[in-house]
């Protein structure tokens, strides 16, 4: 059986009744929600409503309304950008960012649309908020802030940044895509604007599952239009929430797989969830600590950090220590730049990157500490070569 430890990529496995569920909807009420008022369809359409009021209840959402299902992170993401930001405008955000934020900003960037500042980082990649103050000036419309690297699994101080973005009257984004589920997260007290969320990730929910908080202080033009279900007589898109995001069916069996793994977080918390996860990561971070070869990125602090860490083995490229995890110990981690290379620059680990393992849930210790073995064996074993490093930058 693999030790899966890349649940930062995705979640597996996940929670049993999860499983039960996508098949009795296929089988018994596969409706199209909001559809029709027939009983199939009305108890498709209570599975989504459900989803959304249960999204609430875990992010501190006061209207659950404001929670707009998408396909992940990235189309949330996206939405969110690309919604807010018009010509003329600037955007702070961090070099941490996962290519979901960055490439949408460097495209608008490249085409002469809005200037972006990118705040650096100290060794420890966590964003000093005092510097996201001074990148902020009266053009600034939008600052976007992961909550947590998925590189290195810092946590960020949004607590503290959303207020500052506040007062310069900006709308503040948040990547929650490594948070929603590993974390406490409360939209009020952080001040944020828009939360964007996988639900595949931490929420332990399917691929094709995500959201997009939008507070009443955001005006975001339509990312898709189309068919809503209600107010079909108006030719433009309705401007009531959700509707005035959510063109087109929605992912009812991924819904249903969501609604069960919501009501899975919600019954044991996030807070035990994080106690156990940072259990296995201090189990983790200190197997790798006791060996000189292999070198720990990211916070020293176990509680700025969520369930992701990235390592080196020393003298072995990340690619192959992952590939010797994989066919000699069946561990899956993954293995490079995470999609993230502004992170990887900061880090000094550009372009080889870093072997990434991301505990999750389901994760025993007994795995982790298979997986620390295998790590002193892969030092042990493979070639050593000289490798390219960059820089740090910032
Ligand atoms: N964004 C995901 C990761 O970090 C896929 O691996």
């Amino acid at each position: 059986m693999t030790v899966y430890l890349d649940n930062a990529a995705t979640s597996f496995p996940k929670p049993p009744r999860l499983y039960e569920q996508l098949g009795r909807l296929l089988e018994e009420f596969g409706g199209c929600p909001g559809r029709g008022s027939y009983a199939m369809a009305q108890r498709s359409g209570a599975v989504v409503d459900e989803v959304r009021r249960l999204l609430a209840d875990l992010l501190h959402v006061p209207e659950p309304q404001r929670i707009v299902l998408t396909m992940n992170a990235t189309d949330a993401l996206n939405m969110a950008i690309k919604g807010v930001v018009r010509p003329g405008d600037h955007v702070v955000t961090t070099v941490l960012e996962h290519n979901s934020v960055a490439r949408p900003l460097n495209r608008l960037e490249h085409r002469g649309l809005i200037q972006v500042s990118r705040v650096a980082v100290p060794a420890e990649g966590i964003v000093d908020p005092g510097d996201i103050r001074k990148a902020l000036t009266s053009r600034t419309s939008l600052v976007a802030v992961l909550h947590a690297s998925n590189v290195t699994g810092a946590l960020q101080p949004i607590a503290q940044i959303g207020p500052i973005v506040r007062e310069y009257g900006a709308l503040f984004l948040v990547d929650a895509a490594q948070t929603a589920g590993a974390a406490p997260i409360d939209v009020e007290a952080a001040a944020i604007d828009l939360l964007a969320f996988p639900g595949h990730k931490a929420l332990l929910g399917p691929p094709g599952t995500g959201g997009l908080y939008i507070g009443p202080r955001a005006r975001l033009s339509p990312w898709r239009e189309g068919g809503t279900g209600v107010f079909s007589e108006l030719p433009l898109q309705p401007e009531e929430f959700p509707y005035a995001f959510e063109a087109g069916s929605p992912n009812t069996l991924g819904l249903a797989g969501l609604r069960e793994s919501l009501q899975f977080i919600l019954q044991f918390g996030v807070a035990w969830i994080r106690a156990h996860e940072l259990s296995l990561t201090r189990q983790l971070l200190e197997g790798c600590r006791a060996d000189g070869r292999l070198t720990v990125y990211g916070p020293s602090r176990l509680e700025d950090r969520i369930a992701v860490v990235s390592m080196a083995v020393q003298g072995c490229p990340a690619s192959e220590v992952a590939q010797f995890l994989d066919q000699e110990r069946g561990i899956a981690v993954r293995a490079g730049l995470h999609c993230a290379p502004g992170a990887h620059r900061a880090l000094g680990t550009f372009p080889d990157g870093t072997v990434r393992i991301s505990p999750g849930y389901f994760t025993s210790a007994d795995q982790i500490d298979r997986c620390v073995d295998a790590l002193r064996e892969a030092a042990e074993r493979l070639p050593k070569r000289s490798l390219r490093v960059c820089e740090m930058v910032g």
